[in-house]
């Protein structure tokens, strides 16, 4: 598990952005994710339809806004902190932390890269069971 300084150590990584008259071009590498990526997909989310409100106990995952934009609430038992993302501004988010968020201008589309593959009991899906975990763990 990591500690908690780990846990919050949420990064917003800059994609190169090339925008032209065509549309634009986004661009990150590997290198900028300090996990090894074993799965990736992908959310269509509709405007102002709220998603998420889970934790994972091991995953970690970085977060591409390919279309639209997106406020995620990221949180433990303690305390949260609200990030506004739009192509171009990717984020690094670690285990052990809830997460809410919506499209808050029109639709959206995010990529995710994760460090792991699908599992369902690596989620936490239910607010009150994540505070007790939060506790026992952090
Ligand atoms: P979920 O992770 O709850 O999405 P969100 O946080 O955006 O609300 O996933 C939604 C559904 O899709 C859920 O039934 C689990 C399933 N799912 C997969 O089958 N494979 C996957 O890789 C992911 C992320 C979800």
């Amino acid at each position: 598990m990591d500690s908690l300084s780990t846990r919050w150590r949420h990064n917003i990584l800059e994609s190169k952005i090339v925008l032209d008259e065509r549309g634009l071009l986004g661009e990150f590498t590997l290198q900028q994710i300090e996990f090894k990526v074993k799965r990736i997909y992908w959310v269509y989310s509709k405007s102002s339809q709220k998603r998420g409100f889970h934790a994972h106990k091991e995953l970690h995952q970085f977060l591409v806004v390919l279309e639209g934009r997106i406020r995620i609430v990221l949180s433990d038992a303690q305390c949260c902190q609200e990030f506004q993302l739009a192509p171009g501004e990717n984020l690094l988010i670690h285990p052990g932390v809830w997460r809410e968020f919506v499209a808050c201008d029109g639709d959206a589309t995010i990529l995710v890269l994760a460090s792991e593959e699908y599992r369902e009991s690596d989620y936490i899906r239910d607010y009150d069971e994540f505070v007790r975990w939060d506790n026992e763990v952090f």
